[in-house]
């Protein structure tokens, strides 16, 4: 079954070289948009009952690439995370042929002292010098589990009688991250029981708000136990001013959690720290590398600055079979899951490329496009700015004339956002903000240049002007 290793892989590699070579293409578009019925129709999905054998594996692997969306090209702006890293590509290939799984030091030697030297160093730089952590399946899974240890050192005993049926209470900014209230539904302390916290007119959770709510539970009898801040909010881009936020942790003695996913990585900049200063007060952080460092998806950690709090919450079980009590450090008992990838393999790589400062200067950079953008939305007369750019999110409307009604300008940016994916020019989002719809551009590719964020914003521009034309 194995005969096809050479002549499959020269024929992978010149496909991946072709498929990489038109996305970075800067003038290559992005794929249209094909409907799932007509998809469906183009490539045979279904698995069969015969196989087709190994010599097609190849031509499987175009067809997918021909009808996957181009994420590494300038044009895609749509998330938290795009563009192209060649060592992240050269750490999943070289991780993927290992095939090896983090539980044992045994079975990943090198993988797992590179998984320590990483979390150690993103410790030193998150202000938790000899603290703890783990690569994770991304932020949301980050949060949960900072949100376990947040109720395990309130009642260890919970995590072998179960819930004590004591009323737990979540605190987080009405822009955190949904993955709270799903962490909610998944630890059964209920998702009515995240509260939310108001944010100003930057999208920042507001300190004095915190409080009150704290003493409006703690008032009718509820238990708070962990604050979530947030670096870097999912549509807006704002930092939650954490040194104010861990000050209420202190009074209320609550786990102070930092859901730095998306902008926890203002960390490896000297310059752009400042925005995560108090993160070194939280007792966690989720950091995504995956998202603002640019390497591809799944690239994510957890850390405490505890470094027991893992091994005492999540070292249950397994002795029989798997974990020896050898002495080498295995991190498997640290994890929620069994078997778990060599995820800190390609940040490794990426950071032997680049070193920290390679990785300061590119996102510092992106920091200064944001800027730019920013001000060319200002300085046209028919966008405005939905909240001040804090990072690397831009939201905005476009208002095409002064009387224009709230449902005009509503109906003409979804027009024009919609036009504009199904081209293939550029694949941006829109985000609800107060309820109402925005465009939200998101400059998360290193490799962005001031032309292409021009190019980015003109088209944006052309596509309104269009369906106002339409629509009048
Ligand atoms: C602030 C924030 N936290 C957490 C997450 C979840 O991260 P992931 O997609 O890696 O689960 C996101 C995702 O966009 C986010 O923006």
């Amino acid at each position: 079954m194995t005969n096809h290793i050479p002549e499959t892989l020269d024929d992978l590699n010149v496909l991946l070289k072709r498929y990489l070579k038109s996305s970075l293409d800067h003038e290559v578009e992005i794929n249209a948009y094909v409907p799932p019925a007509e998809l469906r129709s183009i490539v045979d999905i279904d698995p069969p009952e015969e196989g087709i054998g190994e010599d097609q594996l190849a031509e499987l692997a175009k067809s997918y690439l021909d009808h996957s969306v181009r994420t590494g090209s300038w044009r895609y702006m749509n998330q938290l995370w795009s563009g192209f890293s060649l060592p992240g590509l050269v750490g999943e290939m070289t991780a993927a042929v290992s095939n090896t799984s983090m539980f044992t030091y045994e079975v990943a030697p090198l993988a797992t002292l590179i998984e320590k030297a990483m979390i150690r160093r993103l410790c030193s730089l998150a202000g938790f010098e000899g603290g703890g952590g783990l690569f994770v399946t991304g932020g949301s899974n980050a949060n949960l589990v900072a949100l376990m240890a947040a109720r395990y050192r309130m009642s260890p005993e919970s995590s072998l009688q179960g819930i004590d049926g004591r009323q737990l209470r979540l605190f987080v900014s009405d822009q955190a991250h949904y993955s709270f209230s799903k962490a909610a539904h998944i630890m059964g302390f209920g998702r009515d029981h995240v509260i939310t916290v108001e944010s100003d007119e930057l999208g920042r959770m507001k300190p004095d708000d915190l409080k009150r709510v704290i003493n409006e539970q703690r008032a009718l009898g509820a238990v708070p136990f962990c604050v979530a801040a947030t670096a870097g909010t999912t549509v807006l881009g704002a930092y939650d001013p954490l040194n104010a936020i861990a000050d209420v942790c202190d009074e209320e003695n609550l786990w102070f959690h930092v859901d730095g996913a998306w902008g926890g990585s203002a960390l490896m900049s000297d310059q752009l720290r400042h925005l995560m200063a108090g993160c070194e007060r939280a007792d966690s952080l989720t950091w995504d590398q995956h998202k603002m460092m640019g390497l591809p998806l799944i690239c994510s950690t957890i850390l405490f600055r505890d470094p027991t709090t893992l091994l005492k919450m999540n070292g249950l079980g397994g002795e029989d079979y798997i974990f020896h009590g050898s002495d080498d450090g295995d991190l498997g008992p640290m994890s929620l899951q069994c078997g778990r990838r060599v995820d800190a393999l390609k940040l490794w790589m990426a950071w032997k490329a680049y070193g920290r400062l390679g990785f300061a200067e590119r996102i510092e950079r992106l920091f200064d496009l944001a800027q730019h953008m920013g001000t060319r939305v200002v300085a046209h007369d028919q966008f405005e700015l939905v909240a001040p750019v804090s990072s690397l999110n831009l939201c905005f409307r476009y208002v095409p004339h002064p009387d224009a009604t709230d449902e005009e300008i509503d109906q003409l940016l979804i027009q024009a956002r919609t036009e504009l994916v199904r081209s293939g020019r550029l694949l941006v989002n829109f985000a609800r903000v107060q309820g109402r719809p925005c465009w939200r551009v998101v400059l998360s590719n290193l490799d962005l240049t001031k032309e292409l964020v021009d190019q980015a914003f003109d088209e944006i521009e052309a596509s309104c002007r269009r369906v106002r034309l339409d629509l009048t």
